[in-house]
């Protein structure tokens, strides 16, 4: 049987993440699906959902239905988009090429890594080759700020030239967390992988690396060599004069640091405490989302991550104010599977079940969805 076989008999996302784990060799999974420390904030992300119930509206007529949105004002066909993951060709060699290639044809928005193991240019292009600017959705760039600011400056232009619509600064991993199980495995990148877009700098972390591991994990300590922590709000309105790109801001859990955001001008703000990977016990995605919502008051878009597993829970955070939410796992399972066949499969059952939510809900478009449609 070929990968794409296999599909039709996985009907949900946690199917796909049993495959996923089956087919895996255990470091490339442990780094996939690790939340920090005793990963706590990653089992309360997938939780929070459940602290809500829907109360449907009836007799509205839902015979059609459409969840098409839109997102910085591109539009998107569906609320859902893809969350930044590195290392996508561990999980396939294709990696971000399947990727883009599958929301291209979804006509969603993937958001490319800095830590990509292929050129942004070569991501873009693929995207563009599965019809993406016909569908609708983009190539948003995620960038992490380095301490060399010449090299941050370089990618950020490239990712102009290249054709990605948005950047999406990272603020919450000035270190990175720890995931135990990558100590365990000392976790690195295979040989025979590269940070695309980062060739130099993944040089030097590689220098590090053979100096002896501080911390046990390649990738953590590439994120001290490289990675600035002493990034502040500066450096925010420093990006905004350096690029004409629109701002979101990942990693945002607070009112008032929401507040500041918009202030600083960034036109998205992603609640989100990285898939349960950088602080442990930081408050669920979900739970972070109304006060966010509610201090940004429509003075930018807001959009969550973390622990979406249905459509249900989807409805749920467009419910709480999120113009969109993101996932992250379930697409790195998707993609393990079967590429980009495995990413498209993902991206339909969670299209197939928001339409189901939304029929049952009475929502027959995302304008329809509320807060009325909530209570604890
Ligand atoms: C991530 N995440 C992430 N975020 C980011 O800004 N840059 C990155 O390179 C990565 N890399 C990454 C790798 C892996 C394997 C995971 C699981 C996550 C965080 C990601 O964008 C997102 O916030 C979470 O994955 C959302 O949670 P769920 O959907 O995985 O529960
Ligand atoms: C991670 C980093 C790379 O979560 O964002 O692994």
């Amino acid at each position: 049987m070929t990968d794409a076989a296999d599909l039709p008999a996985l009907i949900n996302l946690d199917d796909l993440a049993r495959e996923a784990a089956r087919r895996l060799p255990t470091p490339a999974l442990d780094y996939y699906r690790s939340g920090a420390r005793d990963e706590s904030t990653l089992q309360d992300n997938r939780a929070a959902f459940g602290r809500w119930r829907l109360r449907p509206r009836v007799l509205v007529d839902v015979s059609q239905r459409d969840p098409a949105t839109t997102v910085l004002g591109q539009p998107v066909r569906l609320p859902l988009l893809v969350a930044p993951t590195a290392f996508q060709s561990m999980a396939w060699p294709q990696g971000e090429l399947a990727t883009a290639r599958a929301c291209a044809r979804a006509g969603t928005v993937m958001t490319l890594s800095t830590l990509s193991t292929w050129p942004m240019e070569a991501v873009v292009e693929a995207w563009r080759g599965a019809g993406g600017p016909e569908n609708g959705g983009a190539i948003w760039f995620q960038l992490y700020v380095y301490k060399d600011r010449d090299l941050c400056r370089a990618l950020v232009e490239r990712a102009h030239a290249a054709g990605c619509r948005a950047l999406v600064v990272t603020v919450d991993a000035p270190i990175l967390g720890t995931r135990e199980r990558d100590v365990r495995n000392r976790f690195r990148l295979p040989d025979s992988l590269n940070i695309a877009d980062l060739l130099d700098a993944a040089g030097m972390a590689g220098e590090a690396v053979r100096r002896g591991s501080p911390t046990g994990s390649q990738l953590a300590d590439f994120v001290y060599q490289v990675l600035d922590p002493a990034l502040t709000w500066a450096d925010i309105a420093w990006l905004r004069s350096i690029s004409p790109l629109p701002i979101v801001l990942k990693g945002v859990l607070r009112a008032d640091d929401a507040r500041r955001a918009v202030d600083v001008g960034c036109a998205g703000i992603l609640v989100s405490n990285h898939g349960g990977r950088q602080l442990d016990g930081a408050i669920a995605a979900l739970d972070a989302l109304p006060e966010v919502v509610a201090a940004v008051d429509g003075q930018a878009e807001v959009y969550m991550d973390g622990g979406l597993r249905r459509g249900t829970d989807l409805l749920k955070a467009l419910a709480l104010g999120a113009q969109a939410a993101f996932i992250g796992r379930p697409m790195v399972w998707g993609l393990s599977v079967a590429g980009e066949a495995g990413v498209t499969h993902v991206l339909g059952l969670l299209r197939a079940e928001l339409d189901e939510a939304m029929a049952l809900c009475g929502c027959p478009t995302v304008a329809d969805i509320g807060p009325d449609l909530l209570c604890r």
